[in-house]
């Protein structure tokens, strides 16, 4: 009975956290995949491939953590060209944008 009732507080606590990480809907989805190309881009390189930043393909961000590059993206490198993105963007853009970025970006 005791296990049983473990049960259901977990799989309660596990649905709250998968509604907590919620995706961006479809239509944010394209917004950040323009933004990706056109403002990232602007400075990492229109297919992502470094320029005045540095390169964001899958390979160049191999074995960096996902939650350092979160906090770059979101509060910038303070003393070089990478601004912070909190003020434009959620938690959930950034995060997604970086989940994108991991698994290889969609840029032509
Ligand atoms: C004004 C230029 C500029 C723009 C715009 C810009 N970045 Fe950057 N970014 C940089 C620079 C420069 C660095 C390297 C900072 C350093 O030397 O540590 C950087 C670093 C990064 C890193 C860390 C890479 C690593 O290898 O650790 C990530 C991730 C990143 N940018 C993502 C983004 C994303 C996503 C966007 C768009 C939402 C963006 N950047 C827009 C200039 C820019």
């Amino acid at each position: 009975m005791m296990v049983y009732r473990h049960a259901v507080i977990l799989a309660a606590l596990l649905l709250i956290c998968a509604t907590a990480v919620a995706a961006p809907d479809a239509q944010r989805q394209a917004q950040l995949e323009h933004l990706l190309t056109q403002d990232c881009g602007a400075c990492h390189g229109l297919h992502l491939t470094g320029g005045l930043g540095p390169e964001l393909t899958r390979a160049a961000l191999a074995g960096k953590s996902r939650d350092s590059l979160i906090a770059t993206v979101t509060q910038g490198r303070p003393g070089t060209a990478m601004p912070g993105w909190a003020p434009l963007l959620s938690p959930d853009d950034i995060r997604w944008l970086v989940d994108l970025l991991l698994q290889g970006n969609p840029a032509p």
